[in-house]
């Protein structure tokens, strides 16, 4: 059990590729949905990869992870980071592990982007990496429910 990585992608990375390329780089949500499928080839772990530009969609999808098959969940919540004390309150009822992911640096950019709500209810943050985050969040991911075999 426990094996579904869940990656969710909020507002505006449907565009990915095409939208301000300079900050967000070239590579567009299928090649990072591409990427992530890959880092899990050889392991126990599936991915669920998905993205919404609705707020409530993710706020649902985000209260789906407390089954016991989600073994953590990757948010990278677009410009909801910023905005959304829904998003906070739904990740605050979760038990899984959860990463927050940017692919920019959010504090090396407008002073609006440098406070995140959803901080507070994360394990870690990984930002400014690009589609490597994906990767490292992944990995992150794998490590913590490996702590948490060998805790038992
Ligand atoms: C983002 C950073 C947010 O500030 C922005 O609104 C996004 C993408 C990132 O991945 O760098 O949509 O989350």
């Amino acid at each position: 059990m426990n094996k579904i990585i869940m990656i969710l992608n909020g507002p505006n990375l449907n565009l990915l590729g095409q939208r301000e390329t300079e900050v967000y780089g070239h590579k567009t949500l299928d090649d990072l949905k591409d990427i992530c499928m890959k880092t899990v080839e050889s392991s126990i772990f599936q991915i669920d990869f998905r993205q919404s530009n609705y707020e409530g969609e993710l706020v649902q999808w985000v209260q789906e992870c407390n089954n016991s098959n989600v073994a953590g969940l990757i948010i990278n919540a677009g410009a909801y980071t910023h905005t959304s004390i829904a998003l906070l309150d739904a990740l605050k009822t979760q038990k899984t592990h959860i990463i927050e992911l940017h692919l920019s640096n959010i504090y090396r950019r407008e002073d609006y982007r440098s406070h995140s709500f959803i901080s507070e209810a994360a394990n870690g943050i990984i930002c400014g990496l690009g589609s490597i985050g994906y990767q490292l969040a992944i990995e992150a991911i794998i490590k913590l429910n490996q702590e948490k075999t060998k805790d038992k």
